[in-house]
């Protein structure tokens, strides 16, 4: 018998329906159907509706409250999970992220869940896999559930997000938790604020979406907001860069004091992991306008509707 060669990895028309890379391309529509999807789910019941689904975590990069809640997410609502780290897995024999994902794909799963150093890691996949794929956090690109599972937060507390002052501190530069948030509080209306170092917040973010505002100062920033988004300094990335950390804490750390300059009962948030006493005190943290522990628990509703969206019984 003659050997023929099998035809090559092939694109697909683009990702499967109930995808999820990202908010830029998102339409608000979308948006709030997602948001109005989660408002309806309880994780605290099983449902039957993803029964019989395999829902695959492959994540190449650390993650505690991404990875738990979407396993969480899906178990609730009936289907089966299994986990792959990169570390212990044939990754670390050096298969490629194609060849993981195919292989995945063999196995039977029906969608997959992906965290990724690489920017555009999830992008890649959805293009030659025939079934949704869920971007869990890539590079310093977008995430997404993050950013929906935030704006849940906020609508819990506010009502709406149109109309509202989001202040976002921090190493904005690393941060894909920014990107996606950026994008889906303007689409949703808010008006946005940055506020960093220079080398942590180019004047070149002010480009990403119109209407954007820029400060320096963390008093400026935060006066009158209504929402203080505080960001991990990703000290893990900032060799190279010229930041001081005592001079971080002095003109950008969230105090108390700093707190007090925003709108009566506005929210605090982070997307976690905190560096206590680095970004955010430990009075500030803990504070009664912080919701960031809720944030957490917020992101099993969210990703219960992501994963139903993606599985074909959502918007
Ligand atoms: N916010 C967030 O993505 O946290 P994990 O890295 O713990 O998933």
């Amino acid at each position: 018998m003659p050997v023929s060669a099998k035809p090559a990895k092939t694109q697909t028309a683009g990702p499967a329906r109930g995808s999820l890379l990202g908010v830029e391309k998102l339409p608000a529509r979308d948006i709030t159907a997602l948001l109005e999807l989660a408002r309806r789910m309880d994780p605290l019941k099983t449902r039957p509706a993803l029964r019989g689904k395999r829902v695959l975590l492959l994540f190449y990069e650390p993650s505690t409250r991404t990875r738990t809640s979407f396993e969480i997410a899906a178990q609730a609502l009936g289907a089966a999970t299994s986990l792959v780290l990169s570390s212990g897995s044939s990754v670390e024999k050096g298969e490629s992220l194609l060849d993981t994902a195919y292989t995945l794909r063999a196995v039977g799963v029906d969608a997959i869940v992906v965290r990724h150093p690489n920017s555009g890691a999830p992008h890649l996949m959805a293009n030659y896999l025939d079934i949704p794929v869920i971007n869990a956090g890539d590079g310093m690109h977008e995430h997404p559930t993050q950013a929906l599972l935030d704006a849940y937060t906020i609508l819990r507390h506010k009502k709406k997000l149109s109309g509202l002052q989001v202040t976002i501190v921090g190493d904005v530069y690393h941060s894909r938790v920014a990107r996606s948030a950026i994008h889906l509080f303007s689409k949703l209306g808010a008006r946005v604020t940055l506020c960093g170092p220079p080398e942590l917040l180019p004047e070149i973010a002010a480009t990403l979406v119109e209407g954007l505002r820029i400060t320096r100062s963390s008093e400026e920033a935060v006066r009158g907001a209504d929402v203080i988004m505080v960001l991990r300094l990703q000290r893990e990335r900032l060799a190279g860069l010229k930041i001081s950390l005592p001079d971080y804490i002095s003109r950008y750390q969230i105090t108390l004091a700093r707190l007090r300059l925003a709108a009566p009962e506005a929210l605090l948030m982070h997307p976690g992991p905190i560096n206590r006493g680095l970004e955010l005190t430990w009075e500030a943290a803990d504070c009664e306008q912080s919701v960031i522990v809720e944030e957490v628990s917020n992101g099993v509703p969210v990703r219960m509707a992501v994963l139903a969206r993606a599985l074909g019984k959502g918007p």
